[in-house]
């Protein structure tokens, strides 16, 4: 099934490799554990604030607070830092645990605008923040389940 395993891929490679090399990882090139959750906090601030993101802020339960958590546990992994998600429910299975909430391209380009003003209000580097853009556009665009 070679489609159902690039999708898979999308999901769960970080943004960059770093078994067969020196290269620092995403996560320590953010600024590690501190820095990814200040990440994910302003992100689910801009989400809970900006009007324009109230269509995905809808799909969120009323409270972000476990949504803040396992996007934080999840990124660690993710960057290639410490695999906090999987420690806690295993395999993530994003795209299933996704299903219930209607995402079509409006919604995946909310959840990317959103994540990229986070980065720039983080201030994270202006190349780093491309790289890390084109992985969240892979992931956001796979979990697509709508048309439109
Ligand atoms: C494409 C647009 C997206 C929308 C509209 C969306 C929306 C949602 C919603 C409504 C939830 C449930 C929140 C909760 O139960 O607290 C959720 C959970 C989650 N999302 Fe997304 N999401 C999107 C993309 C992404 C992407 C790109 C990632 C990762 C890079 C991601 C990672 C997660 C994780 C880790 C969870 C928690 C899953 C769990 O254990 O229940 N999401 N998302």
């Amino acid at each position: 099934m070679p489609e159902a395993n690039a999708s898979h891929r999308c999901a769960i490679i970080p943004p960059m490799k770093t078994e067969d090399s020196q290269q620092p990882s995403a996560f320590e090139l953010i600024g590690g554990d501190a820095k990814l959750r200040e990440l994910v906090d302003r992100f689910y601030d801009l989400m809970d604030l900006e009007p324009e993101f109230a269509g995905i802020r809808a799909l969120h339960p009323a409270t972000l607070d476990d949504s803040r958590d396992k996007l934080y546990w999840f990124l660690s992994g993710w960057t290639g830092g410490p695999s906090l998600y999987t420690e806690r429910f295993g395999h993530p299975r994003l795209r299933a645990r996704h299903l219930p909430y209607a995402i079509a391209s409006s919604e995946r380009d909310q959840w990317l605008r959103c994540m990229a003003w986070a980065m720039q209000d983080g201030g994270i580097d202006e190349t780093l923040q491309e790289r890390l853009m084109q992985s969240f556009y892979q992931t956001a665009d796979w979990m697509r389940n709508k048309e439109g």
